[in-house]
């Protein structure tokens, strides 16, 4: 029997470079070795988006475009959205009942959040359990590996208390699950911060080559090297140079370091360069986006397809569940 894998993603909008170095290629590879369930955290995204509800249903279509451009492929993976598997809720209301506040309330993802995001009205209910919902998620498909960006770890370890917490409880009806982190867990944006739609600092999947060969060129680069004829450290000191990292050839990037350190390859130059090569790795993605925006792929059957194959796997967990926690099962603290 395969392993099971399962990750969600907020439908927050385009995906960038990010999403696809951090997340995609990971689940990608992953379907290939797991059996997969990845979805879309519509919930999740009400819990900082209540105000503008009507805006998180508008974005799931074209975030799931961008899942199977890239390669995610729903004869491998299972594809549905979580607010169409209610048993989601069901579980998420019966770990509430077991998990301590204290939990919650130290999560660092909560502190963080609300302290970023002032202008948003986030001292709810909801906000406050968001990891409760997420273990649900989780443990509803009894996933063994959950691929996650470095930000998203605590969430995980919460899970796995959670988890510990009803297999003591009731009965072991739940592994605990692991974080898989990717190997690129954070690309850096246009301006070395972490690429996030919320800093402006992103290149999405779907800018036009114009719009990358702008964006690329506005980047800076080593601010110690005014002029061409000054030697340049471009891995200590350029920003541009995190990006040539992931789609310049091998044997390039080593020209590229020795031609800026010996003052012969000069900025302008080498971010053009760089642009072309963002636009040329692109290229397939965009052709199997329009494409499938065209109807090669219909997004919504592909999902009621995949909510389909989940509601029976959750169905059955929650199955196990009720028979678990209805039993007579005392358990002296
Ligand atoms: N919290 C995750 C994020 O913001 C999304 C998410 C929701 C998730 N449920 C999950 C990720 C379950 C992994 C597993 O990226």
């Amino acid at each position: 029997m395969k392993k099971r894998c399962l990750s969600g993603m907020r439908p927050s909008g385009k995906l960038h470079l990010g999403h696809l170095h951090g997340v995609l290629e990971n689940w990608k590879r992953l379907q290939e070795e797991y059996e997969c369930f990845f979805f879309v955290a519509d919930w999740h995204a009400l819990t900082t988006n209540y105000k503008r509800s009507w805006e998180v249903p508008e974005n799931i279509n074209d975030m799931v475009l961008d899942w199977l451009a890239v390669g995610i492929d729903p004869e491998k993976a299972t594809l549905f959205i979580q607010s169409d598997i209610k048993e989601h809720a069901e579980l998420h209301l019966l770990l509430s009942m077991i998990t301590p506040l204290s939990w919650l309330e130290r999560n660092p993802t909560y502190k963080e959040q609300k302290q970023q995001l002032k202008d948003k009205d986030i001292s709810t209910y909801g906000f406050l359990g968001y990891p409760v919902l997420q273990a649900a998620d989780i443990i509803m498909y009894k996933a063994n590996k959950v691929p996650v960006g470095v930000d998203q770890l605590p969430h995980v370890e919460l899970t796995r208390e959670i988890t510990r917490r009803f297999n003591y409880l009731y009965r072991e009806v739940f592994p605990v699950p692991d974080a898989l982190l990717a190997e690129t867990p954070k690309l850096p944006g246009l301006d070395g911060r972490k690429m996030s739609k919320s800093y402006g600092n992103s290149i999405f999947i779907s800018d036009s080559p114009d719009e990358i060969r702008k964006k690329i060129m506005t980047m800076v680069t080593d601010i110690e090297r005014p002029r061409k004829s000054d030697p340049g450290d471009p891995e200590k000191r350029c920003i541009a140079f995190n990006l040539h990292k992931l789609y310049m050839p091998e044997e390039r990037l080593k020209e590229i370091v020795e031609d800026c350190k010996a003052a012969k390859l000069g900025c302008v130059a080498c971010k053009r360069e760089l642009s072309e090569a963002v636009v040329k790795f692109l290229e397939p993605i965009w052709e199997k986006r329009a494409e499938y925006e065209k109807g090669a792929y219909d997004v919504k059957a592909v999902l009621k397809e995949g909510a389909k194959r989940a509601r029976k796997e959750a169905q059955k967990t929650m199955e196990e569940v009720r028979d678990a926690l209805w039993s007579q099962n005392v358990k002296s603290d």
